[in-house]
């Protein structure tokens, strides 16, 4: 166990993802003490105020450049001193200034089976390459998009009836189960990195990471 145990969550919408990290904290040794939007009216701002943690909006309109902007948001994030910065749902890409300012201490969660189908509408994307199954990555951010270090993949099979709606739901209910365990297993020292490799108790991970099936999940 390392002694800080302290996140900050940056999301941009409706802070599904935020939510679950907040309701399982109390069995997990992270501590959510923030949690900061670019977007004023994201809904996410609500379920922070409820959940009694910091609560801020920087508005990413009110400043000239992604520079200064994310400058800016280095500045109110490190006023609490996070062991970890975790990305929920935040959709705004990073400037490199940023990136190397948490290197090897921010994460994010993204809606494919990485290096598959980067970016965004990955449920569509997924079942347009006849993909056999689809899920979430939990990875280390780099300066290259969704393209860091993997520390754990979700996966489930895509059914012949599956559209991106319904994929994009059972892939969100897998995604708000593993990202809080992943956040553990960082804050609390279990995930190391050596180079490009991760190792989980000391255990070097492939380069996909651990894989958890949505069977696995259920049991
Ligand atoms: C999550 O499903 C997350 O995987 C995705 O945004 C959603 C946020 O939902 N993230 C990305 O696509 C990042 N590239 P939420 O606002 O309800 O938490």
């Amino acid at each position: 166990m390392t002694d800080n145990n302290r996140i900050v969550v940056l999301f941009s919408g409706n802070g599904s993802t935020l939510q679950s990290i907040l309701d399982q904290q109390s069995k997990y040794q992270y501590q959510t003490v923030a949690a900061i939007t670019n977007r004023p009216d994201a809904f996410g701002l609500q379920r922070a105020e409820k959940a009694d943690i910091e609560a801020l909006a920087l508005d990413h309109k009110q400043f000239q450049d992604r520079s200064s902007f994310d400058q800016a948001l280095i500045e109110q994030i490190d006023q609490y001193n996070p062991a970890l910065v975790v990305l929920a749902g935040y959709m705004r890409i990073l400037s490199s200034g940023f990136v190397s300012h948490y290197q090897g201490r921010l994460i994010n969660i993204h809606p494919s089976l990485l290096p598959k189908h980067k970016g965004l509408n990955t449920y569509q994307s997924a079942l347009s390459a006849g993909d056999e199954k689809h899920g979430a990555s939990v990875h280390f951010v780099t300066e290259e998009l969704d393209s860091g270090a993997v520390i754990l993949q979700a996966s489930t099979v895509i059914k012949e009836t599956d559209t991106a709606e319904s994929l994009e739901e059972r892939v969100k209910v897998m995604e708000q189960k593993v990202y809080p365990e992943a956040i553990d297993w960082i804050v609390s020292g279990r995930i190391t990195q050596n180079g490009q490799t991760i190792l989980l108790d000391q255990q070097p991970l492939d380069s996909q990471g651990v894989q958890i099936s949505e069977q696995h999940l259920e049991d």
